[in-house]
């Protein structure tokens, strides 16, 4: 078997760096309580870690609110904290990687300090989209940032400022020299340092065309374009095709720019994956051509319903549309961005498609906690941070519950995630959900996520290709069953609410419900499951 690059089939599993293990009982993680649990991600079997900003930062919005790009915010610790992570993730051969914020700033950046002083016209207010208002005083166009409320703040000499996101995050000019040379210093900065790979934040974003013009629905499009708004995919789909401020052609330059560096460190074999959710899904893979990035995440299953018919035609369409640039798809359920798998399609059909997906081909995307089954935390208004839920005045309740902090261990709250109090409140009924606890049963979800990626590692990447033994179009049982054979495996999942027997030769590996009969000819997939059988 010819070797792939370590990206090719990775599972990576994120991490929230304020969520996940807390060192000094301040009530939020930081750096050296990830440290300190590496051999935990590592006995996962994952190959890679991906860290969400850590960097120096008012933290508006969750620390993607960067105001200084090469350094580490005091909440999560120091350079010698990232040095010291990095390479304690490299002793136990875990891929790291950092996430790059290229679409905006924070506004304590230096820069944004700098163009408020400067005034109308500067060399530091070009390095932002400052425009003058309209002659009645309105902002420039009528877009609406992502997070609600108007995408202009005004500043004190009348000039408006545009932040797709928060008002504390303005948007940067890609026209700008000094932006790029900026960021390739950033780059070379975190890869001296020893990172792997980077996940561009906002790719899709950076090159802005038409600030002057308004949208003809700007509000249902900044609906569309939230992960956790539920809508319904036509309209979703039909909106995401006016978006005038993403996936400008523009965009790939930079990523071409960005590419040479990357190979520049030679067989260091960095990756990076873009974040750019586009519409119509073709032009996600102009990410992802052969001089350009080598990943793109695919939002799909953050908003799939557990359907059969609808499963079975986006997975399909995202590994025949990779194809056509030679990538592999990435897949992912959950984010600190949407609702926890768990909670949106519920607990058995989250895991069924987990194992679904983590047999399929590319990278696998786990967000922290999806290994213990972790439902969305239940908070109360008064808990809530998100800046959507701020800028909507509770209308949105935004992401704050697929952000609260991980279970360790114990009985009561918080679960030995921190010995102070802390940042969200983890629920009390999450007791079964910790890693204490799961580790001692065998039937675990995080037990058979051990084994998942084992038998992955060892049995399927083999191959790269996958061929369908059962969908709604090929088959008897039309919407419950989907099928397919990867390398030496067989993978079926029942999407109905009643057990079926099927009957593919070989033996039950494993099962997303829990114990496997072993060696019978009939296997029986209990309702809502997924089982792999070796043939
Ligand atoms: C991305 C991040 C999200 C953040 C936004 C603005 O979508 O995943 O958390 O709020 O960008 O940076
Ligand atoms: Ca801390």
């Amino acid at each position: 078997m010819k070797s792939l690059p370590w990206w090719k089939e990775a599972v990576i599993y994120q991490i929230y760096p304020r969520s996940f293990f807390d060192s000094n009982g301040d009530g939020e993680g930081d750096l050296p309580g990830i440290t300190s649990k590496l051999n935990y991600v590592q006995q996962l079997g994952v190959d890679a870690i991906w860290l969400s900003p850590f960097y120096t930062s008012p933290n508006k919005d969750g620390g993607y609110d960067v105001a200084d790009p090469r350094n580490v915010d005091p909440r999560f610790g120091s350079l010698e904290d990232a040095k010291e992570l990095i390479s304690s993730a490299h002793q136990l051969k875990l891929k790291v990687i950092a996430d790059i914020v290229p679409n905006h700033f924070s506004d304590q950046h230096e820069w944004f300090q700098a163009a408020l002083l400067a005034g109308p016209g500067s060399p530091e207010r070009a390095r932002f989209h400052f425009h003058d208002a309209n002659p009645d005083g309105t902002p420039p166009n009528n877009w609406i940032s992502l997070f609600g409320g108007p995408s202009w703040t005004r500043v004190d000499d009348g000039q408006y400022y545009l932040h797709l996101f928060d008002s504390s995050q303005p948007d940067l000019n890609w026209d700008n020299a000094d932006v790029h040379e900026d960021f390739e210093k950033t780059l070379r900065f975190w890869l001296d340092l020893g990172v792997d790979g980077f996940r561009i934040d906002v790719a899709h974003g950076l090159v802005k065309e038409n600030v002057l013009e308004h949208h003809h629905d700007p509000q249902s499009l900044s609906n569309a374009l939230r992960l956790d708004y539920p809508m319904e995919p036509e309209e979703r789909n039909e909106l995401l095709l006016s978006v005038p401020y993403f996936d400008r052609q523009g965009v790939h330059e930079i990523y071409r720019k960005w590419r040479k560096i990357f190979d520049s460190y030679g067989d260091r074999e960095i990756m990076a994956v873009a974040e750019a959710w586009v519409h119509p899904p073709i032009n996600a893979t102009k990410y992802v051509r052969a001089d350009e990035l080598h990943q793109v995440f695919n939002f799909d299953l953050l908003t799939a319903p557990f359907d059969a018919a609808y499963l079975f035609e986006v997975i399909n369409r995202s590994i025949e549309l990779n194809s056509t640039v030679d990538a592999l798809p990435t897949w992912a359920l959950s984010n600190h961005d949407s609702p926890r798998v768990a909670s949106r399609i519920g607990d058995d059909q989250s895991r069924a498609l987990a194992f679904f997906v983590l047999a399929l081909p590319g990278s696998n995307y786990i967000f922290a906690g999806q290994e213990l089954g972790l439902p969305d935390g239940e908070l109360s208004d008064h808990d809530r941070q998100d800046p959507s839920f701020i800028r909507s005045n509770g209308l949105i309740k935004g992401r704050d519950g697929a952000r609260v902090p991980l279970p360790w261990s114990g009985d009561i709250s918080p679960f030995g995630f921190t010995t102070g109090k802390p940042w969200l409140p983890l629920s009390q009924s999450w007791k079964n959900f910790t890693v204490e606890h799961e580790n001692s049963d065998p039937h675990s979800l995080l037990n058979l996520f051990r084994s998942a990626l084992s038998i992955r590692r060892k049995h399927l990447l083999e191959s790269q290709q996958i061929e369908w033994i059962e969908s709604p179009s090929h088959g008897a049982r039309g919407g419950s069953i989907l099928a397919f054979k990867r390398a030496a495996i067989t993978v079926v999942m029942n999407l109905s609410g009643e057990g079926m027997d099927v009957e593919f030769p070989g033996e039950v590996l494993f099962a997303s419900s829990g114990p496997v009969q072993v060696n019978v000819s009939k296997k029986h997939v209990p309702a809502r499951s997924c089982i792999w059988i070796s043939n």
